[in-house]
């Protein structure tokens, strides 16, 4: 029976989470050059990345500040300072400038209206409508779109994770540094092994068992008042928001030290965190039914949390750069 109602609650949560992230009929898209809504944005079954995942993606939050009357998005130029990278990786031309694609998703926004917190997914991809597994000599496409969204996963109670029996992929397989669509096939397994046995999340080992990072979310630990996250060599996505918790960091005098971390440390830290666009920071309560250090959410992570979310809806001077402004002038919705 518990088994029964754990399975219930996952589904539950696996369907609310598509809700949040669904399309309202005033979603506006931009695909092959054209604005256009959402609904009129389709691409053929025979698409190469729909056939193969060859393609490469952000997820981009905005925020809505009430007070300020304005959508903030979050570290516009570095999601397509990484998008470009992805590409390069992957072999994938879009004639577009970080600049350009900025514009672009400003406009899409603009389109939108919307007044409420939103998600923004940039996608470049293999076009080519034909079979054949490879990345030469094929059409690339660019589009990017947004919906309104919530959480993604709890910020506040502290979630449970599992180890995940999912190895993440190895840089030499598919390189977990670039944002590969085929590549969340990994993240998904991870996802519902975890929810599907009743936990909120997985956290997933290298292949040589030292801990590499949530089902789609960077993570950071504290031991003995010191931040700890894996480097970018144990097949993590090089996070954005792991980023900016290190600039929070190093601002507020809290030490920091990026260096492998074994399975156990997860098991004995003071404090657990996970982190990413869609997660914003996830205080972690347990892992494999191991209570992080008191169940309760720590001081350091406490205080990177309210840092981090002044910054992200324009509130805070220091880190007023992150946030790029939608609506100017009589722009406005
Ligand atoms: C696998 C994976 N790791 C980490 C992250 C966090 O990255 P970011 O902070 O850039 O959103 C994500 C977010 O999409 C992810 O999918």
């Amino acid at each position: 029976m518990p088994c029964h109602n754990a399975r219930w609650m996952a589904l539950a949560r696996t369907s609310s989470t598509l809700r949040r992230g669904a399309a309202p009929k005033t979603a506006w898209a931009f695909l092959d050059g054209k604005y256009l809504p959402v609904a009129d944005a389709k691409i053929s079954v025979l698409t190469h990345a729909f056939n193969y995942g060859t393609g490469v993606f952000e997820g981009i939050r905005a925020y809505w500040n009430p007070a300020h009357e304005q959508l903030y998005v979050l570290h516009l130029t570095e999601h397509f300072e990484r998008l470009h990278r992805s590409c390069k990786v992957m072999r994938i031309r879009i004639p577009y400038s970080v600049a350009e694609l900025s514009d672009i998703t400003l406009e899409v926004l603009r389109r939108c209206g919307y007044r409420e917190d939103t998600y923004i997914r940039p996608l470049a991809y293999k076009s080519s409508e034909l079979i054949g597994v490879r990345l030469h000599d094929l059409e690339d496409a660019f589009t990017v779109f947004a919906v309104p969204f919530g959480t993604y996963i709890d910020i506040d109670r502290g979630v449970s994770c599992a180890v995940s029996s999912w190895r993440r992929t190895d840089d030499n397989a598919i390189p977990a540094r670039s944002k590969i669509t085929g590549s969340y096939v990994n993240a998904a397994l991870a996802k519902t092994e975890a929810q599907e046995a009743g936990f909120d999340e997985a956290i997933v080992l290298t292949q040589d068992g030292h801990v590499s990072e949530g089902s789609a979310e960077n993570i950071f630990l504290v031991r003995d008042g010191v931040l700890l996250t894996p480097p970018g060599t144990d097949n993590i996505l090089e996070g954005i928001v792991r980023s900016g918790i290190l600039k929070i960091a190093e601002d507020e005098r809290i030490p920091v030290s990026i260096r492998q971390i074994d399975r156990t440390e997860l098991y004995i830290a003071d404090e657990v965190f996970l982190c990413g666009t869609g997660a914003q920071i996830s205080p972690v309560a347990t892992i494999d039914h191991r209570t992080v250090g008191d169940g309760e959410v720590g001081p350091i992570t406490k205080r990177l949390k309210a840092v981090y979310f002044e910054s992200v809806r324009g509130d805070n001077e220091r880190y007023a750069s992150w946030v790029t402004p939608v609506y100017t002038g009589s722009a406005k919705p």
